[in-house]
């Protein structure tokens, strides 16, 4: 697991803010399924992959006036301890868990006291209850983190959320598209090793969203997604068009040095026209997943 850097969490912020707003109709559907009869009962947020907070304060900024007079019990979790310390200043009342996400059923377990666990219940009558399913008393959110995750963090993910019978809204991951414009011959080239390099060390990498969709659905929970893209234009975004094009070279020739001189040409061109008219659309997919059966 690699730590995120705080300036660079900082740097695409607002644009993660700005990407979000096309992710309000997915947080819409999740909050129908959250309020209902038990109001009253407190709703258990984590937060994986949480970083320095900033996902965790838009996700809580978004979910509270829609959901007035709920309590929401935070948990952040991530395996950096340093990312944490940095977002509990912003949410001291956030409890923080310094743990891999394959933690996430034992941590669940921990807050969540007196859950039945749809596994530990008594089986098909409460599996197959009449009326619609009972309000969850858990929701896992995440933005950008589903990439750099393993399969076995996938899965206890799914596990967590059918085992509470919880929600589950998934933000903000990467998928192989990010189409400049104006188009260059060269773009599939750089493409195609970013995207290996996304995936190596048996990370999800671009396919992330779409892994954890599927395995989702194979566990019996309904599955909606969504887009929720970058919309990056020079000269506007120029110093964040910068920093994201030369780390995306970066890693293609840690992929391939033998593609350093025409990564380093491609690199040149590009922001040179970052400072502008270049436009690029990365593009993300957002899961929202409602395991209450
Ligand atoms: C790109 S950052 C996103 C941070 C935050 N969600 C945001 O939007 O600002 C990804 C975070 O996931 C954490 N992370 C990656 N793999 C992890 C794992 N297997 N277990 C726990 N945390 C992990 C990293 O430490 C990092 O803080």
């Amino acid at each position: 697991m690699t730590a995120a850097d705080h300036d660079w969490l900082d740097l695409r912020a607002p644009f993660d803010d700005a990407a979000r707003e096309h992710s309000l109709a997915l947080l819409d559907q999740a909050v129908e399924a959250l309020a209902g009869t038990a109001e009253a009962e407190p709703l258990t947020v984590i937060d994986i992959g949480a970083g320095t907070g900033n996902s965790a304060r838009w996700f809580d900024r978004a979910l509270r006036p829609r959901l007035p007079g709920r309590e929401l019990r935070w948990i952040l979790l991530d395996a950096d301890a340093a990312s944490l310390r940095v977002a509990s200043r912003s949410m001291p009342d956030a409890t923080t868990a310094t743990a891999p996400i394959t933690e996430l059923p034992a941590i669940a377990a921990e807050h969540l006291p007196g859950a039945t666990a749809a596994h530990e219940s008594d089986g098909a009558a409460a599996e197959h209850a009449p009326g619609p399913p009972a309000p969850a008393r858990l929701l896992i959110t995440c933005s950008a983190v589903l990439d750099v995750l393993a399969p076995a963090d996938v899965e206890a993910v799914v596990d967590t959320l059918t085992r509470f019978s919880g929600l589950g809204l998934f933000l903000l991951s990467i998928t192989e598209h990010w189409p400049l414009d104006p188009p260059d011959r060269r773009d599939a080239l750089i493409e195609h090793a970013f995207s290996e390099h996304q995936a190596r060390e048996g990370r999800l990498g671009d396919a992330g969203g779409a892994v954890l969709a599927a395995a989702a659905r194979r566990a019996g929970a309904r599955v909606m997604t969504g887009d929720s893209p970058w919309d990056l234009q020079g000269p506007r975004d120029r110093e964040f068009l910068t920093r994201f094009l030369s780390e995306r070279i970066d890693a293609v020739i840690e992929e391939d040095p033998e593609l350093r001189p025409i990564a380093a040409a491609w690199l040149a061109d590009r922001l040179e026209q970052a400072g502008t008219d270049l436009r690029v659309a990365v593009e993300h997919l957002d899961v929202l997943v409602d395991a209450r059966g």
